[in-house]
């Protein structure tokens, strides 16, 4: 049997794929390379030492799916990462957000569903806790109304994807809530090397790191957090990765719709995050204080626990780790 993984060239997607590889999972990647290159599943292969069924399809073309799934009767199951991921961007371009993520997901679910597959993990984010009452976080903290129309399509699609469930349920949902992935896998041949100026901190470090931009922008240094800065929990990539992997031992084993908070459950400033990479890599990351952006929040880190009774999953790499793998990856690519 193998594993759908929508947007499986991307930058999760492509860590989850070498840890579904080394479980010894069969896996099918779709991508409409919109965002990524089919070369991260070439360096997939370098790594695992195993192939992959790669289809450049995007999740709004229905007749590709049908064909998809008639022609592969083996797919018991589908993590779905495929979608536009800028939050920046989307304030701008709302309808290609919302037609993209949205009715992406929408047809995909309808093929699926057409097809006998309802097994799903979906690519969610802490961002559905909006500005938060209280941290940590658990799955029970309210779901607040987004600053931008990306984190409207998150909280979207996981209400249509539980009122889906509830109709019918034979559905099995996870909703995997992404709090801040960083690092890269540890042979420096995946990463996250976003085309312009990136909107997260560590691919904007990074880039300045190489020099491919001068200095770093803070955004606000007085938040009411101890140094100013806004605090996030910040998780290697392969640790959210392998979590996908147990998550699909859950979804097979049929419980309806399950939440759970991906995290570590520490909380680091951005004047900390420039600290420890600049200690970890023995490099200088000159950044110069700007206003704070809008839409951007203090202070959101996990409560992880459920994951890890429910799942077993915890996570594992520390922030040097992060640091020195999100740096090692960069070099190969700017070389
Ligand atoms: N990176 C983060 O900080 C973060 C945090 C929380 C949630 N997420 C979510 O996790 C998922 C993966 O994120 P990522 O960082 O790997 O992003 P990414 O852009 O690297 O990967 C997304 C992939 O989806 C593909 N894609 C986009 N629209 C598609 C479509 N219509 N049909 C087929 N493929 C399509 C892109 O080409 C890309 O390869 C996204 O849904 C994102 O919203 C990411």
């Amino acid at each position: 049997m193998a594993i759908l993984v929508t947007g499986g060239c991307g930058f999760i997607g492509s860590h989850t794929v070498v840890e579904l590889l080394n479980a010894g999972k069969d896996v099918i990647v779709i991508d409409n390379l919109d965002n990524s290159s089919e070369k991260s599943l070439e360096r997939v292969k370098e790594i695992t030492g195993k192939d992959v069924t790669f289809y450049k399809l995007d999740i709004r073309d229905r007749e590709g799916l049908e064909k998809l799934f008639t022609d592969r009767k083996d797919i018991e199951g589908c993590i779905h990462f495929a979608g536009k991921k800028a939050v920046g961007e989307s304030v701008a371009f709302p309808w290609e957000y919302y037609e993209n993520n949205i009715g992406g997901t929408l047809t995909l679910i309808d093929v699926m569903r057409k097809h006998g597959v309802k097994n799903l993990i979906f690519s969610s984010s802490s961002t559905v806790y909006g500005d938060p009452d209280s941290v940590p976080v658990t799955e029970e903290s309210p779901v607040k109304k987004c600053t931008n129309p990306y984190g409207s399509t998150k909280a979207m699609q996981e209400t249509i994807l539980t009122d889906i469930q509830h109709a019918d349920s034979e559905w099995n949902i996870v909703l995997l809530r992404y709090f801040n992935p960083i690092g890269a896998h540890k042979s420096g041949k995946i990463g996250e090397d976003p085309n312009g100026i990136p909107n997260n901190l560590m691919p904007y470090i990074t880039q300045v790191a190489v020099g491919k931009l001068e200095y770093l922008r803070v955004f606000g240094d007085d938040y009411p957090t101890p140094d100013g800065t806004g605090i996030r929990d910040y998780i290697h990539v392969v640790d959210l990765a392998k979590g996908h992997v147990c998550a699909v031992n859950k979804v097979m084993s049929g419980t309806g719709v399950n939440i759970y908070n991906l995290g570590t459950g520490n909380g680091y400033s951005v004047l900390e995050i420039i600290q420890a990479f600049e200690k970890a890599n023995d490099v200088k990351i000159p950044y110069v204080i700007k206003e704070r952006r809008e839409g951007d929040i203090a202070t959101c880190y996990a409560d992880p626990k459920k994951a890890y009774e429910e799942l077993g999953w915890k996570a594992e790499y520390d922030l040097e780790r992060m640091c020195k793998d999100s740096w090692r990856f960069i070099r190969n690519v700017s070389k």
